[in-house]
């Protein structure tokens, strides 16, 4: 063993002492999902399947090359027009994934001088967007609040070369909670800034259509008195894999100018633009699954917290039940998969210590019975817990 090797396996060891070790799992064909972010259901609708394979038979397993370099297929321009219209822009630009799409909007717009102010629980792409912008030289600030953010702004030098940006979350991914968009896009408007918001979560599971936040909240990205970026993620209810900017024109000309995670990595494989076109097309034609998706969202959250759990029933189908210690998150973890239902514990550093929880998501496609048998097992659990 090489002394890096022991290195790790140390720090290895502490942190399985810690309850805070993960481990990489084989998910079993028997279990009930209740933990990924396929909300929809549509991975694996036979027409979304049907299209990755098709994408691939013409245009081959890979993207090939950069997309600057290798060109791209009538398939991502198909999907490109697709997204922009399903989120009222002007142009969409797709990326290989949220987490780039991410990267890349952050630090292609904040430059040298700028003030970036980050929600305190945006997600990790977002917040490790925002430190390579303080690498570029931009000063950035988080923000846990609406007061403290528009502290943060009224305190900021009023701009003249240099831009502020707000950077959300729509919906906070660990706790499920949606942000105040609106009043993001009135500080965002009062103080000049640009508004970059993340919909991971919403996409496809807020609006009656299931078009977003901004549907959610019934304001108009485009056009309004804020610069607003969208960016979502091909890999969570469009149920491929991916990431998406959506905005103007001149914003999608610009990251494909700039944004580093664009130009260096190799474009969006043509399966998964595909399957993403195919599940959008499925999720338009059939706005009824995210009605469905709600009903049995409030199903699961209303039966776990009749049983007497810390669940909370949020806007999207992210139902958090708070469990307090690493240690405790785990052992229900356990014990919820033993008995065939799969939710891995969700704990420090993703959430803070001392609330480790499991991150429960809901789905369209779950039956009554489905619902019923996974809550008779979380009751199982909680009662195993007491004796
Ligand atoms: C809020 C949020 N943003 C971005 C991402 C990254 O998306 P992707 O998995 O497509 O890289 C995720 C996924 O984990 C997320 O939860």
């Amino acid at each position: 063993m090489s002394w890096l090797d022991e290195q790790l396996r140390h720090e290895l060891v502490a942190q399985e002492t810690a309850h805070l070790r993960r481990h990489l799992r084989t998910v079993p064909h028997d279990v009930l999902d209740l933990a990924s972010n396929d909300y929809l259901g549509l991975s694996r609708h036979p027409e979304v399947v049907e299209a990755a394979c098709q994408a691939a038979r013409q245009w081959g397993g890979g993207a090939r090359a950069s997309r600057l370099l290798g060109g791209h297929t009538p398939t991502h321009t198909a999907l490109e027009a697709e997204l922009a219209d399903w989120k009222e822009c002007e142009a969409a630009l797709v990326f290989s994934s949220g987490y780039a799409a991410n990267i890349s909007v952050v630090t292609a717009l904040a430059q040298a001088g700028d003030l970036v102010l980050c929600d305190k629980r945006n997600h990790a792409s977002l917040v490790d967007a925002c430190r390579l912008a303080e690498a570029k030289g931009a000063v950035v600030r988080y923000f846990g609040s609406l007061e403290k953010l528009q502290s943060l702004l009224e305190k900021s030098p009023a701009p003249t070369a240099s831009r502020r940006l707000i950077v959300s979350d729509t919906v906070y991914s660990m706790d499920g909670d949606v942000a105040d968009v609106p009043a993001l896009m009135v500080l965002g408007a009062q103080f000049a800034a640009i508004l970059i918001l993340d919909d991971a979560h919403g996409s496809g599971t807020l609006g009656a259509d299931g078009s977003g936040a901004c549907k959610y909240f019934e304001v108009q990205a485009a056009g309004a008195a804020v610069p607003v970026v969208q960016i979502g993620t091909l890999s969570k209810a469009l149920g491929s894999q991916g990431g998406f900017v959506c905005g103007s024109r001149a914003l999608c000309e610009w990251l494909v100018n700039t944004a580093r995670p664009f130009i260096y990595s190799t474009g969006l494989n043509p399966a998964a633009c595909g399957a993403a076109l195919a599940a959008l097309r499925v999720l338009r034609r059939e706005p009824q699954r995210v009605q469905r998706l709600k009903q049995k969202t409030q199903q699961l959250a209303h039966g776990l917290e009749e049983l007497g759990l810390d669940a909370q029933h949020q806007p999207s189908p992210i139902v958090p039940l708070l469990l307090g210690e690493a240690e405790r998150a785990l052992r229900w973890s356990n014990e919820l998969l033993e008995r065939g239902v799969w939710c891995p514990a969700v704990r420090p550093p993703t959430v803070p210590r001392g609330a480790s929880r499991l991150r429960i998501t809901a789905h369209a496609e779950l039956s009554e019975a489905n619902i019923k048998s996974a809550l008779s097992i979380f009751a199982q659990v909680r009662d195993a817990e007491k004796k």
